[in-house]
């Protein structure tokens, strides 16, 4: 089956359907002495994707490589959000293709979200046919059969489907941490932004059910586990698609009562967010006060233009309310520079609303046209060299407030989670605070998985330095 923008834009009415995962005993030991590479990236809806295919194909008997060199079957699990995304996967195609020239026998396939793109697709048939294999979002429960087709066929085998998608419970996972887990609580997006690419590629918004996910956290718990990550496209529409009358905030307080040291959720649609959630967040000591509020853009023109439905006006009220109501809270967000015909008063009203809000950090891009999205056709008369400009001068000024709230932190005591050694100083572990901040904690092995207090003692741009207090 191929990938279809027009179809996968369709959004009707229909329940979504449950299934349940299990794996066909034939197919238990095709991966029996092979090994697996997989390549991640993007969010982390794609890294948790890969936790389930891991484990997919640990059933099977393959067993992990991190040298790609050495493996019988190479995934890249991609994402199509902007242009350079795609631009590192054709690279690091050019260089599988070397190494399937030598090893001819190696199955090499693509995944996640551009797979799901009818130009990638295209692209594929015209110069890649000699991948093996290619499988959308919706299609990871099949991976065990789509493998076998291609040790059976040996042809390129393309399994997409562009449909509003069903939920699959009970995927086998295989989780990079220890200590801290993503849970999704719902996929897809309905909110169609109108530079996105997301409602396409990953469907109609699928809320899973409470109780599926409040299981899952109590396994987590029972598991030893301190920290999860409620993951979704836009987490604060949770359960407007189910029969039941159930919301985001009653499920922060549900999964609250789990007891699960700390509970983080992104992303937040600033539409969505009700006065409820920030009740959970206040009233539960384990919902942490960490907030992903993406903004966009701070022109009205603009946000309309993106069907970001809300106002300049609107997102500084919703701001000025979680600062104000949630203690200590860390609110991050995300910027698109350069949309369509843009203005210099335009940029200057997100430049405003940076100086307003003062995040603690953002994540900042220049707008990226995606094929079949509205924002694609839309006519624009910005060179590229000015939405560079307007980038840097962004940057400056979201790195001056990031730097200013850690500096907030200095001689501060907090809490971090020590995952694990720095990558920076060996001698030192690294973790995040309950705000999300990065911190480098001289401290011994010991430590790592133990929520520790650590007195900040100088502060950098990007993280913090602390050592450990009693
Ligand atoms: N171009 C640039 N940035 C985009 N994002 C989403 N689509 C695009 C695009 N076409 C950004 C948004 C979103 C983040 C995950 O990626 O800021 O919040
Ligand atoms: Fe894309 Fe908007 Fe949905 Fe976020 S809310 S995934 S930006 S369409």
């Amino acid at each position: 089956m191929l990938p279809n923008l027009q179809e996968a834009k369709i959004r009707t009415k229909n329940k979504v359907d449950i299934k349940n995962y299990h794996l066909d005993p034939k197919y238990k030991n095709l991966g029996l002495n092979k090994k697996y590479y997989i390549k991640t990236y993007g969010c982390q809806m794609n890294e948790h994707d890969t936790e389930n295919i891991k484990a997919i194909l640990e059933q099977m008997h393959f067993t992990e490589t991190t040298l790609m060199e050495e493996a019988d079957l190479i995934l890249l699990n991609t994402c199509a959000i902007r242009e350079n995304a795609h631009n590192k996967v054709f690279g690091m195609i050019g260089r599988i293709k070397h190494l399937k020239e030598t090893k001819p026998h190696i199955i090499v396939g693509l995944c996640g979200c551009m797979a799901q793109e009818e130009i990638v697709i295209d692209e594929i048939m015209k110069r890649y046919k000699w991948l093996d294999i290619v499988f959308g979002t919706h299609n990871i429960a099949n991976v065990p059969e789509i493998l076998n087709k291609s040790l059976t066929k040996k042809q390129l085998a393309i399994e997409v489907m562009s449909i509003e998608g069903d939920i699959v419970e009970n995927i086998p996972v295989k989780r990079e941490s220890k200590y801290k887990a993503w849970v999704n609580i719902m996929y897809g997006c309905d909110k169609f932004c109108t530079y996105c690419i997301v409602p396409y590629t990953r469907g109609k918004q699928r809320s899973r059910l409470p109780k599926d996910i409040i299981n899952e956290v109590k396994q987590l718990v029972k598991e030893g586990y301190q920290e999860i990550t409620l993951l979704g496209q836009n987490v604060n529409a949770y359960g407007k698609d189910l029969d039941i009358d159930y919301t985001m905030a009653n499920l922060l307080n549900d999964v609250a009562k789990t007891n699960i040291k700390r509970i983080f959720f992104v992303t937040s649609h600033p539409w969505d967010f009700t006065l409820d959630m920030i009740e959970a967040i206040k009233n539960n000591d384990n919902v942490k006060p960490y907030i992903h509020l993406p903004l966009q853009s701070g022109s009205n023109e603009i946000l309309k233009k993106m069907g970001r439905r809300y106002t300049k006006e609107s997102y500084l009220e919703l701001y000025n309310l979680l600062r104000s109501s949630i203690p200590n809270v860390s609110i991050t967000t995300d910027i698109i520079v350069g949309f369509p015909n843009e203005s210099d008063q335009d940029f200057n009203d997100t430049l405003d609303v940076v100086n307003k809000c003062k995040f603690d950090s953002a994540f900042t891009f220049i707008f990226s046209p995606r094929e079949g999205t509205p924002a694609s056709k839309m006519k624009d008369n910005v060179s590229l060299e000015i939405k560079n400009q307007r980038l840097q001068q962004l940057n400056k000024l979201i790195n001056k407030y990031s730097n200013e709230a850690n500096m907030k932190y200095l001689n501060k005591t907090v809490d971090v989670l020590l995952e694990k050694v720095s990558e920076k100083n060996p001698n030192m572990l690294m973790g995040y605070t309950d705000t999300m901040k990065l911190v480098n904690v001289l401290a011994p092995k010991d430590n790592i998985g133990k929520i520790v207090k650590v007195k900040i003692e100088s502060v950098k741009t990007w993280s913090l330095d602390g050592k450990i207090v009693k």
